[in-house]
């Protein structure tokens, strides 16, 4: 457990509770991939941020906890689905469910669990909350597509790459802290302040990954390192490095991109060293976690809103 976790810790044993209990289908191949996935674990950022919101704001029911489970549906959906795409065999220290059962179920429990999390959005009954979540799962939908487009593509811009990572990350970090700040009973600017903060950690947090994707260990990370390469995804540690290369350092990174290939990623590794690729995007999540930091100031100080701060940190420091 993260020492963040500690703030909301009998809430927390609640919402895994709760995602238990809603995997619950009279078809057993749902229920088997469903509990495969949410029992290798994962950090559980997202729903943690629902339930650090709605304290640091007082609330007192007990809505928060679903919606943090409907969050981590949706989030776990995404991962089931991404994995499909990306042709990824590793995930939580486990073979993902596509190497595990194939591509097929993959897709189908991911729409399972993605309507599951809409019946229990039903549920709530908060028009609000169901107008951010259908808007944030259709973004993030957009933008795994628009990172689709992008694949084998070394001319991408940096703009283009910070679309991306806001739609597939960003967006569901900030509707973390949206959901619980628009049905717990808080001010307009302290929910824009949140909404902005979970956007800030998420861009930081999908920026850090991409930084891991190269210098990470997948023992501790849980996922596989170098995939980025092989798919040809041009990220920002890529992007930087073809920016300030020489031609012929540009030029290797480029073919690699095209074909795919991660033959060359030691070489390319050290490109991107040498560069100062690996730095410009370890600096830009820094400054990313600042203003997520700086939203913060609107909301009271107390032990959640601590524990927000130390979350943020988390996604910068983060070696899984
Ligand atoms: C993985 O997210 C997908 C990305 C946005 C990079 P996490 O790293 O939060 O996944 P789990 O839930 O902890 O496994
Ligand atoms: C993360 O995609 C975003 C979503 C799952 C929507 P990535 O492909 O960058 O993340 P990993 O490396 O598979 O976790
Ligand atoms: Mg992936």
């Amino acid at each position: 457990m993260l020492p963040f976790h500690r703030a909301v810790q009998d809430d927390f044993s609640a919402v895994n509770q709760l995602i238990i209990d809603k995997l619950h289908s009279d078809v057993g191949l749902v229920e088997n991939i469903g509990h495969y996935l949410v029992e290798a674990g994962g950090k559980r950022l997202r729903p943690l941020l629902v339930l650090l919101t709605a304290n640091a704001l007082g609330y007192k029911g007990k809505d928060h906890l679903a919606l943090a489970a409907i969050i981590e549906f949706i989030h776990t959906a995404t991962l089931l689905h991404d994995d499909v795409v990306d042709m990824s065999n590793l995930r939580r220290g486990r073979p993902t469910a596509n190497a595990q059962w194939g591509n097929a179920p993959s897709v189908l429990v991911g729409d399972f669990l993605y309507s599951r999390a809409f019946q229990m959005m039903v549920a709530i009954g908060n028009m609000d909350v169901m107008a951010i979540l259908s808007d944030t799962t259709n973004i993030i939908a957009e933008g795994e597509v628009q990172q689709l487009v992008n694949a084998k593509d070394p001319n991408v811009t940096e703009a283009n790459y910070f679309e991306v990572i806001d739609k597939k990350t960003a967006i569901l970090f900030a509707a973390a802290c949206e959901v619980a700040a628009a049905h717990c009973g808080a001010s307009n600017a302290q929910r824009q302040a949140l909404q902005a903060y979970g956007r800030h950690v998420g861009i930081a947090f999908q920026l850090v990954d991409d930084a891991l994707d190269y210098t990470g260990d997948a023992a501790t990370l849980g996922k596989n390192v170098g995939d980025d390469l092989a798919e040809g995804k041009p990220t920002l540690p890529l992007i930087y490095a073809m920016r300030t290369g020489t031609p012929a350092q540009a030029e290797l990174i480029a073919t690699a991109i095209r074909n795919g290939d991660a033959s060359q990623l030691p070489a390319i590794l050290e490109i991107v060293q040498a560069t100062g690729g690996m730095t410009y995007t370890l600096n830009t999540a820094k400054a990313q976690v600042q203003s997520a930091l700086s939203q913060l100031q609107q909301l009271p100080d107390n032990h959640y809103t601590q524990a927000m701060r130390e979350l943020a940190e988390f996604s910068l420091a983060r070696s899984f």
